[in-house]
């Protein structure tokens, strides 16, 4: 039925109006008492056996939504209605800024895939702190919170401006991500190499840990799949050196190689970065590279080209704890996040695994064994 819904409605309409106004229906419907607990029992039934801890945290599954989707963290308890075991919100810039003008985001309907630079456009750090401070939630979930470098800000004083963001937003997350792996913020990535990543994660972690008492926030960072292997090797041994809590893989991708010839090559030739199928494969590689590399000291969030339940599943089995998804989303609609519960649990019944948590990496420890 969203198929249809999404031909004859999403599909003509510019690909930003329409994700405003789908985030628009999905808050509204989270408003109204009897309508979200009426969703909320039909699009996110819980399943005992995929209950999850990853860093401290139990939630009541793996699977979430990733960053980019609700970066102002409007809609968290809309789209905890919707199924989603954690929600990360942002990335969220120290400073607020507009994004890249558009347009900046693109459907490849063929490739079931999505191009954007949106240039991380977002309320900034300190209004999203005071959403999160006020926000009375009526669904439990996990709320991630992913910051990001604002653009202005020369690449000189990037860790002041992660630090600030962190200083404001750390007591609201359950997780907090540094996001080094967008490919719309001129110089992000270069931040993954690890003379600068080591300083910049070192000076989060404090933020946080002087910012936020009582408790210690997990800090993750995310990367991209166009890291040569070397490069993904050295950001897990610095993971496990730091102490850091996860890794989440990955970002968008700048290649267009996996693309195929359906799309219409106007389309493909944007700039920005690609999500959705053809993004699966090389992710899938990520993870299981660091999981190799990393294995139980370091929880390792499986995201980029998932679609549907044997997805997710071989996201598990290849390391990840987590997994999420956002593209997908656009082209499946509400009951994504059902049919992967669904699927997931069953292939765990039929699985040689008692739990989730013994499934994780199952598959990429034969490998290396
Ligand atoms: C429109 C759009 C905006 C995104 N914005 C962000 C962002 O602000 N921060 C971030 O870390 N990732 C962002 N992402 C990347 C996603 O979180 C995810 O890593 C990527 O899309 C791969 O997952 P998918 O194939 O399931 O979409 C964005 C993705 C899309 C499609």
């Amino acid at each position: 039925m969203y198929k249809i819904f999404f031909q004859l409605v999403f599909r003509r309409m510019d690909p930003e109006r329409a994700h405003h106004l789908a985030v628009r229906w999905i808050r509204c419907a989270a408003r109204v008492p009897v309508l979200r607990t009426f969703v909320a029992a039909a699009l996110a039934p819980r399943f005992e056996e995929l209950r999850t801890e990853a860093f401290g945290l139990r939630m009541h599954g793996p699977f979430g939504l990733a960053a980019g989707f609700d970066k102002n963290a409007v809609a968290v308890d809309g789209m905890a209605m919707l199924g989603f075991d954690h929600v990360e919100i942002g990335t969220v810039t120290g400073e607020p800024q507009p994004g890249n003008p558009p347009k900046r985001l693109f459907r490849l309907v063929p490739d079931r895939a999505l191009i954007n630079r949106m240039g991380f456009n977002n309320e900034g750090s300190a209004s999203v702190a005071a959403r999160l401070a006020a926000r009375r939630a009526v669904f439990r979930t996990t709320v991630g919170v992913n910051i990001g470098k604002t653009k202005v800000v020369p690449e000189s004083e990037a860790t002041a401006d992660y630090v600030r963001s962190t200083e404001r937003l750390a007591r609201h997350a359950d997780y907090l991500v540094v996001n080094v792996s967008s490919p719309n913020t001129p110089g992000l990535r270069g931040l993954q190499a690890v003379d600068q990543l080591r300083p910049l994660l070192t000076a989060v972690r404090e933020a946080a840990d002087r910012t936020v008492t009582g408790r210690r926030v997990p800090l993750l960072v995310k990367i991209a799949p166009d890291l040569a292997d070397e490069d993904i090797d050295a950001v897990a041994d610095l993971a496990v050196e730091l102490g850091l809590d996860g890794i989440i893989a990955t970002n968008t991708t700048v290649a267009r190689d996996t693309l195929g010839l359906a799309s219409d090559p106007a389309l493909t030739a944007e700039t920005g970065g690609l999500s959705g199928a053809p993004l699966k494969a090389r992710s899938l590689e990520v993870l299981r590279r660091l999981y190799a590399r990393v294995g139980d000291r370091v929880t390792l969030v499986g995201v980029g080209g998932v679609e549907d339940a044997e997805d997710a599943w071989q996201r598990v089995l290849a390391g990840a704890t987590l997994v999420q998804g956002y593209s997908a989303f656009i082209y499946r609609g509400p009951f994504w996040s059902r049919a992967i519960h669904q699927g997931l649990a069953a292939r765990l019944a039929l699985s040689p695994y008692a739990t989730l948590a013994e499934a994780v990496g199952a598959d990429t420890r034969k490998v290396t064994a």
